[in-house]
């Protein structure tokens, strides 16, 4: 069974959080977030207690309270974040009170505590993604001088695995239109070249009920994409006990009144059944999208970041979803210059792109995480080689995607218009039920609707469109 905060804890937050907005008048906040969409979603959850304890959230160096909530999957994505973190010593000065907080993935490093204690003295704190649950009490302490707060920054924090669910927590959404819904936390996988399991604890899967609860809520409130959120959805509901697996929850969510979409990232392939690819192909609601992360198209490559299947059954999950979903989307993560990948593993991988003919990838240069596995082995294959591999995906890719997207050329189809475009004369833009981008013009009050796009153009990244105001009144209710 999943183990939850007590309501006595999350009380003694909720205090907190009234003893925090006693004190304020009128003071800011800015939440800054790197990384994935768990990562935003633990923002907009930090934005919502921040909101309750009175501050104003603004997106600013200089508010009074900063948190910067930090990705550790590649070491670019850490050196970014330390310079982000350096250049706040200058806000710090400015005002001294100023409250920085490292939040987030990084946060449960133990090298990372390190760097920070040593190195950048102006933060305040650090807060692990298992623990922000505490962060009015953090707060509070900090203004206070409390010798807790010191507590939470330099002692535990280093991811206990087995930590708990938070539920009732305060959320402030950044798009109305559009809500995040983790329905799991953590991973079981240890993959070998991934650092999230060390930092994220162990799988634990919410109830159904507050989650079902959360998607009438968000629905209630007019939200039309709902993405739930889990390192591997599939393997939901293993500690629940309530004998609900992926699929079911999924089903139970599509059942909930209202014109709204769902979507949910992250799939692993070991887990992904013909249950859950047949649960998508007879509800309407459940976007036609698979993000299947291959990462290599090598079984040998495969073994050794212990993926736990191979290129035959990967291959088979994807024709199976082609089968009962002949619209569907597919996309992937693939990481590229694993280390002992050899150009005839590369080649595999090219092979299983061509095969698959995904919308679009998310391209990785492996990169070195200390603490896991991959990081002992030898890696020979030079960084110039391992580029012109990259640079060969990317190019293959690129051509599929063209193709792809030339299809919809002269097609019609439901999008929901999610903002306000930055393409040339274009002022919105939109996505379709599979999650493409389109770029097309329109009345800014239409951001948030499902509208009829006819698409006239095509480029490797997006889709054109116009809207079709003859379908216009049929679509629109
Ligand atoms: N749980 C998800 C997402 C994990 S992180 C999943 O399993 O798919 C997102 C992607 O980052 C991974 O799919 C992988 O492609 C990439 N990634 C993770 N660790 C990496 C590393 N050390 N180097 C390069 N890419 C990495
Ligand atoms: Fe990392 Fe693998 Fe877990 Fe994804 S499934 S978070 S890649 S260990
Ligand atoms: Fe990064 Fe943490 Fe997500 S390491 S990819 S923010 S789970």
């Amino acid at each position: 069974m999943s183990k939850f905060v007590t309501e006595r804890e999350m009380e003694f937050q909720r205090e907190c959080m009234k003893r925090v907005a006693a004190r304020n008048n009128g003071q800011t906040a800015f939440v800054d977030t790197y990384g994935c969409q768990q990562n935003e979603a633990d923002s907009e959850r930090m934005s919502g207690m921040l909101t309750e304890m009175g501050y104003v959230l603004c997106n600013s160096d200089d508010a009074d309270v900063v948190i910067i909530n930090t990705c550790a999957v590649r070491e670019n994505a850490e050196n970014r974040v330390f310079g982000v973190i350096g250049r706040l010593v200058h806000a710090k000065r400015r005002n001294p009170s100023q409250i920085i907080i490292l939040a987030g993935c990084m946060g449960g490093e133990a090298s990372v505590r390190e760097k920070i204690k040593k190195s950048y003295r102006h933060v305040d704190a650090v807060l692990d993604t298992t623990s922000f649950w505490r962060l009015p009490e953090l707060i509070l302490g900090l203004l206070e001088g409390d010798e807790r707060a010191a507590e939470i920054n330099t002692v535990g924090g280093v991811v206990e695995p087995d930590s708990r669910i938070a539920e009732g927590m305060p959320v402030s959404r950044l798009y109305p239109h559009k809500a995040w819904v983790s329905i799991m936390y953590g991973c079981n996988n240890f993959c070998s070249y991934c650092i999230v399991p060390y930092l994220r604890g162990r799988e634990r899967s919410r109830n159904s009920e507050d989650i079902l609860k959360e998607i009438r809520e968000v629905v209630a409130d007019g939200c039309k994409d709902i993405t739930l959120l889990g390192q591997n959805v599939n393997s939901y509901g293993e500690m629940t006990g309530e004998g609900l697996d992926f699929a079911d929850l999924l089903a139970k969510v599509a059942e909930v009144d209202g014109d709204f979409l769902i979507r949910f990232m992250t799939s692993h392939p070991k887990d992904t059944s013909k249950k859950l690819l047949d649960t998508m192909a007879s509800n309407p609601k459940i976007a036609r999208h698979l993000h299947l992360p291959v990462q290599s198209g090598s079984d040998r490559i495969l073994k050794i970041m212990n993926r736990r299947y191979n290129a035959e059954s990967y291959m088979e999950l994807i024709n199976y979803a082609k089968k009962v979903m002949p619209d569907i989307v597919l996309t992937s993560d693939i990481i590229v210059g694993f280390p002992g990948e050899t150009e005839q593993d590369f080649e595999q991988t090219l092979k299983l792109v061509s095969e698959v003919e995904y919308d679009s990838l998310f391209t990785f240069i492996y990169s070195k995480r200390e603490g896991t596995p991959a990081a002992e082995m030898e890696d020979p294959t030079t960084p110039e080689e391992k580029s012109d591999r990259f640079n060969r995906l990317i190019e293959l890719q690129n051509a599929i995607s063209l193709k792809k997207h030339k299809e919809y050329v002269g097609k019609t189809l439901r999008a929901l218009v999610d903002g306000e475009g930055r393409q040339g004369d274009h002022n919105l833009s939109a996505r379709t039920n599979g999650g493409r981008l389109i770029h097309l013009s329109g009345d800014k009050s239409l951001i948030g609707e499902f509208v009829p796009v006819h698409i006239t153009q095509a480029t490797t990244w997006s889709l054109v469109g116009e809207i079709d105001k003859g379908l216009m009144n049929g679509v629109r209710k």
